[in-house]
């Protein structure tokens, strides 16, 4: 059998390999030791962001093969924290934790992140070698309104995370949005010149920032506007297009100006856990900005008619609207570049558009109708 080096980028596969022979074992224990494991000659050994722990590397290989990369979420309540949760819970590589705040209870752990101590109290007793930072406020027309908030939210809790990592040796991914751009010059690259129109847009860009500064080996993903597993219809923009789709009693006016990108919160957990990954097997390899988005290109009102489409429904009473009318300004065309994250993380998860609506509508009206 030939082990290849992609192949031992899957932990969880060495484990069966490891018990499955001893010819094996001592193959990938070699392999481990000269090429992936920083083994130390003073029998310390640290696997780049790991902290440094006493090693017999002959008698303790099985116990290093196993070891556990320990994962917070936070917003482990919301939309994508969700799925970022299901998806690294699905695997037993990682243990993880998920945070949440209004909505927190089971086994997610409620802690308000404006709140320094406690922030600095749960991370530091959980020990975690990554912290995945989901929980933001995101809600543009809000944001407009509560500046203070956001701010505390956006920034100040995203410098909180990234400062605790630090002492920890842990690394974090900051999620970000594509509302940091003007949408005038898409497509954008990651190193493309930011220009939030909005206070939103300007809060998340602030929080990029502080997770660099704080870090320069964190990471940013930053993600266009999310559709997935849905706990009610606004939960996202994209599925809360439904309510009107589907109620053709009243005419209703959709947006036919700002071209979106719907991604799939499932595929952004794909590529999460997937840089993850990577960028235990190399920390220089994954650092800075990457950016992921979906393929294909919609207005609300054309979703809206796919939305109709998929659902069999009748669209003869939605009307496009092409004139703005939100609080805040949004970007036109934000497009994000995403070819550096595929090239990293060596696939290209695109959930069709028609199929990942059907299943989040869909499985929602089941949810609720039981
Ligand atoms: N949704 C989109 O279309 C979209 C588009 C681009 C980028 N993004 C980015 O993607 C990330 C995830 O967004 P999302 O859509 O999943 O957001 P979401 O559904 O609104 O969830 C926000 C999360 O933040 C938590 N949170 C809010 N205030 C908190 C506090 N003071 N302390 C602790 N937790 C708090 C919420 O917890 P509780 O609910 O339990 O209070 C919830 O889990 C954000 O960074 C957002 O900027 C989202």
């Amino acid at each position: 059998m030939f082990y290849s080096p992609s192949f031992l980028s899957s932990p969880i596969k060495l484990i069966d390999v490891v018990n499955s022979k001893l010819s094996n074992c001592l193959l990938l224990a070699l392999y481990l030791l000269k090429n992936h494991l920083n083994i130390k000659p003073d029998g310390v050994y640290c696997d780049k962001k790991f902290r440094l722990k006493p090693i017999n590397p002959c008698r303790n290989i099985k116990t290093l093969l196993k070891m556990v990369r320990k994962v917070i979420i936070t917003g482990a309540t919301g939309l994508l924290g969700r799925a970022v949760l299901e998806k690294f819970k699905s695997d037993s590589k990682w243990e993880t934790l998920g945070l949440g705040f209004s909505r927190a209870g089971n086994e997610l752990k409620k802690v308000d992140l404006t709140d320094k101590q406690a922030t600095t109290k749960v991370i530091n007793d959980f020990e975690p070698h990554i912290i995945i930072h989901c929980a933001a406020q995101r809600r543009p027309d809000i944001c407009e309104n509560e500046e203070e908030v956001t701010r505390q939210m956006n920034i100040e809790a995203t410098a909180t995370i990234c400062d605790i990592a630090k002492t920890l040796g842990a690394f974090v991914i900051y999620i970000s949005t594509d509302y940091v751009f003007d949408g005038t010059k898409p497509p954008y690259k990651p190193s493309d010149a930011t220009n939030p129109l909005n206070k939103y847009g300007i809060s998340k860009l602030e929080g990029e920032k502080v997770t660099l500064e704080i870090d320069h080996n964190n990471v940013v993903l930053r993600v266009p506007v999310l559709y997935g597993e849905i706990a009610s219809l606004d939960e996202s923009a994209v599925t809360i297009l439904y309510e009107k789709v589907a109620d053709n009693t009243k005419n209703c006016l959709m947006s036919h100006i700002e071209q979106k990108f719907p991604t799939n919160t499932a595929d952004i957990a794909k590529v999460l856990e997937l840089l993850c990954i990577e960028k235990l097997e190399d920390s220089k390899k994954v650092k800075g900005i990457f950016q992921w988005s979906g393929n294909e290109k919609f207005t609300k009102y054309e979703m809206s008619l796919r939305i109709g489409k998929v659902f069999k429904t009748s669209v003869d009473h939605v009307q496009a609207m092409t004139k703005a009318d939100s609080v805040a300004k949004r970007p036109v065309d934000c497009q994000l570049d995403c070819s550096t994250t595929i090239e990293v993380i060596g696939c290209n998860p695109q959930t069709n558009f028609d199929d990942g609506i059907y299943k989040s509508i869909s499985d929602f009206n089941n949810k609720s109708n039981n």
